[in-house]
C-alpha cells in the first residue's frame, strides 16, 4: 500500500512516537510506502511531502513536538480544497491517509471521508476532550508538567503569603485544570464547562485565610469563562476553525482577586511548555499503539475510523462518532471535588 500521514492542529508530545509505530509497522510488516505530508492539511493542499523509511525515522521516539510539522490548516475553508486533497491522492497513488489530530483536524479527515478519500484518524490532544476514546496520547505529559509547576509554586505562594493564579491549556474541556488542580492540592479550579463567580473565589480564599493559611493556589483553565456580567474578557483572533486565541483568564483573575480581596496575587501562565517536551511512558506507549492500531486498520480497509483506547484495549470507533461531540469535564466530577477546595 501506499500510505500518507499527517500531524495537524496543536502539537502534543506523543505524535513522533506514532509517526515510528506507523512507519515500523507499515515498512517493515507489510513493505508499504509512507509518505508524510508536512504541517498537516496545509502539506496536502501545497503538495508539500516526503517519503517516510525506517532510518529517517529513528531516534524520534522520545522526542516532543512532530517531525512533520503541523498547522490549523481547514481544507473547507476554502471551496477548491477538498479537490486539491483528491488531486494530491491520486497524484501520489494514495490508498489512504492517516490523520492524526484532535477535533479539527480529524473533523476534516470525517468530511473527507464522507467526500469519498479514504481516511483513518488517530486522536491526539493534551486537552484529552476527545469523545469515542478514554484518553488521548498528550495529556498525561500535559498533566505532569502542570502539576509539577504547580508543586513549585505552592511553595513560594507559602512563604510569601500570596494567592497564585495558574492559567493551564484546555479550550473546551477542563481536564488539565482538574486533574492538575487536583493532584496540586489547588484551593479553587476553574473550567470552561462551568462559568465560574468571582465572589465565590474571593470566598474560598478569604475563608483559608480565616483559618490561618495565607496563601492559595488557583488553577484556571484558559477557557474559564465568568459568569454573565461579573468579569469583563477580551477575546482573541479567530484561526480557520473559528477558536479564538486564548490566554489572559490567569491576569485578569489576578486583578480581580487582588482588588477585592486586598491580598497579594501573582498570576503564571504555563501556555505552551505543557505541549512541549519529551512525552511521558504513558504517552509513548499509548502513542505506539495508536500507530501499530492506525496500519492495521489500513490493511483491514478500515477507512473512516478512528484509533481509541477503551478500557485497556484499542478498538476501532467511527470518525463520525469521535468528533461528532467533546468530552467535557461531567458537572457532578467536578462538584464531588468542591470538598476539597478553600
Ligand atoms: O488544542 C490544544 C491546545 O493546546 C488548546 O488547549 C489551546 O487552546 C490551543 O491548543 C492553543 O493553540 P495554539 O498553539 O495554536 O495557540
Amino acid at each position: 500500500m501506499r500510505i500518507g500521514v499527517l500531524t495537524g492542529g496543536g502539537d502534543c508530545p506523543g505524535l513522533n512516537a506514532v509517526i515510528r509505530a506507523i512507519v515500523r509497522k507499515a515498512v517493515d510488516a507489510h513493505d508499504d510506502q509512507v509518505i508524510g505530508f508536512r504541517d498537516g492539511w496545509r502539506g496536502v493542499l501545497e503538495d508539500s511531502c516526503e517519503e517516510l523509511t525506517i532510518e529517517s525515522t529513528r531516534g524520534i521516539l522520545p522526542r516532543g513536538g512532530t517531525i512533520l510539522g503541523s498547522s490549523r490548516t481547514n481544507i473547507y475553508a476554502r471551496d477548491d480544497g477538498p479537490d486539491i486533497a483528491r488531486a494530491t491522492f491520486d497524484r501520489h497513488g494514495l490508498d489512504g491517509l492517516i490523520a492524526i489530530g484532535g477535533e479539527d483536524t480529524l473533523g476534516v479527515a470525517q468530511r473527507l471521508n464522507v467526500d469519498g478519500l479514504r481516511v483513518i484518524g488517530v486522536p491526539k490532544t493534551i486537552d484529552n476532550d476527545l469523545a469515542a476514546t478514554d484518553v488521548t496520547f498528550g495529556f498525561d505529559t500535559a498533566l505532569h508538567v502542570a502539576s509539577e509547576a504547580i508543586d513549585r509554586l505552592h511553595t513560594t505562594a507559602e512563604s510569601h503569603n500570596r494567592i497564585l493564579v495558574v492559567e493551564v491549556m484546555g479550550r473546551h474541556a477542563g481536564w488539565i485544570a482538574l486533574h492538575s488542580g487536583l493532584a496540586g492540592g489547588a484551593d479553587v479550579i476553574l473550567i470552561p464547562e462551568i462559568p465560574f463567580d468571582i465572589d465565590e473565589v474571593c470566598r474560598l480564599i478569604r475563608r483559608r485565610h480565616a483559618r490561618g493559611r495565607y496563601f492559595s493556589i488557583v488553577v484556571a483553565a484558559e477557557g474559564a469563562i465568568p459568569k454573565e456580567g461579573t468579569m469583563a474578557l477580551s477575546a482573541g483572533a479567530l484561526d480557520e476553525f473559528g477558536h479564538p486565541r486564548l490566554g489572559g483568564i490567569g491576569y485578569r483573575l489576578e486583578q480581580e482577586i487582588e482588588q477585592r480581596t486586598g491580598y497579594e496575587t501573582r498570576a503564571t501562565v504555563l501556555g505552551h511548555v505543557q505541549r512541549g517536551g519529551t512525552p511521558t511512558a504513558f504517552d509513548r506507549v499509548l502513542a505506539t499503539r495508536f500507530g501499530l492500531a492506525a496500519v492495521d486498520a489500513a490493511h483491514a480497509g478500515r477507512w473512516g475510523t478512528m484509533t481509541a483506547l477503551r478500557s485497556t484495549q484499542i478498538e476501532l470507533v467511527a470518525l463520525a462518532d469521535a468528533v461528532a461531540e467533546l468530552r467535557t469535564v461531567p458537572v457532578e466530577e467536578y462538584q464531588r471535588y468542591g470538598v476539597l477546595f478553600g
